[in-house]
């Protein structure tokens, strides 16, 4: 057993299986790539992943500098479009959407949290929480409202009104955290979120985005290349020069996904 495997299994333990409306199967796969490829100039970035992600489930993709895991969260997220294979959200296949289509589910289904949380510095941490609902339409006192519902939930009631600089970087990534949750998104996507952060500060931010994660059942598709942070993951996969190991999709490892069974 791997130093990642054993923190898994102490870590993944306290995390509730996603669970269906029904409470007997395994939750549906809500994101999945198949075949994906793609290619930047001469360097083959992704050469046929099949990764698939359910309702509620935390995925950790784990593997060494350059060897594509980032480019797989882009392909998956609808940022980038693959040279091949197909990524279906819900169902539908995300490539066949035009850009202003694939531009709004990401507004509307996915959230993003990354390595430097990435908060607009001159606003407020409640106007950064309160942006994404703003961009997808809500009246500014609805947003604001919304999102000021996130700061006792972050352990940060109080700090509404300070700006990015005024806040630790793991406090900004709470903040970042809230931003991805709070149009209720399917799957939240997390590049290295603590990749920035001390051993304690990023392991108080993963609990709380597998908790909020787990409590809003919205899938996590978590990079990063540190074992410890993976450990608060149900499933990891290892890329490496842009393929997978582990078990790709969800449907090939019913196992770690039956309600009540250990993950
Ligand atoms: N926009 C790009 N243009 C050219 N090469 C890229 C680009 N993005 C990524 N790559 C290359 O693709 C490979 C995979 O990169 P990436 O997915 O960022 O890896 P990781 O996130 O695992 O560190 C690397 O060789 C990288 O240099
Ligand atoms: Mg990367």
């Amino acid at each position: 057993m791997t130093l990642g495997t054993r923190f898994a299994a102490s870590a993944a333990a306290s995390l509730p299986s996603p669970v269906t409306a029904a409470g007997h199967d395994a939750a549906p796969t809500v994101l999945e790539g198949r075949g994906l490829h793609k290619r930047f100039g001469s360097t083959d970035a992704l050469r046929g992943v099949d990764l698939g992600i359910r309702a509620g489930e935390v995925v950790a993709v784990m593997g060494p500098s350059g060897s594509g895991k980032s480019t797989l969260l882009h392909c998956l997220a609808g940022i980038l479009v693959p040279d091949g294979g197909s990524v279906r959200y819900d169902g539908a296949p995300i490539e066949s959407l035009g850009e202003d289509a694939r531009s709004r589910l990401r507004r509307t289904a996915f959230g993003f949290v990354f390595q430097f949380g990435q908060l607009v510095p001159e606003l407020t941490a409640l106007e950064n929480v309160a942006l994404p609902l703003l961009l997808n339409g809500q009246k500014r006192a609805d947003a604001e409202a919304a999102a000021a519902g996130w700061f006792p939930r972050l352990g940060l009631a109080g700090k509404e009104r300070r700006r990015p600089g005024e806040l630790s970087g793991g406090e900004g990534q709470r903040v970042a955290i809230a931003r991805a949750l709070v149009t209720r998104p399917g799957v939240v996507f997390a590049d290295e979120p603590t990749g920035a952060l001390d051993t304690l500060a990023g392991e108080h931010v993963m609990e709380l985005l597998t908790t909020l994660a787990a409590e809003e059942r919205v899938a996590v598709l978590l990079v990063t290349h540190e074992p410890r942070v993976a450990a608060y993951a149900h499933r990891e996969v290892v890329v490496r020069d842009g393929r997978l190991s582990g078990v790709g999709t969800p449907d090939d490892d019913a196992r770690s996904f039956q309600p009540g069974s250990p993950s």
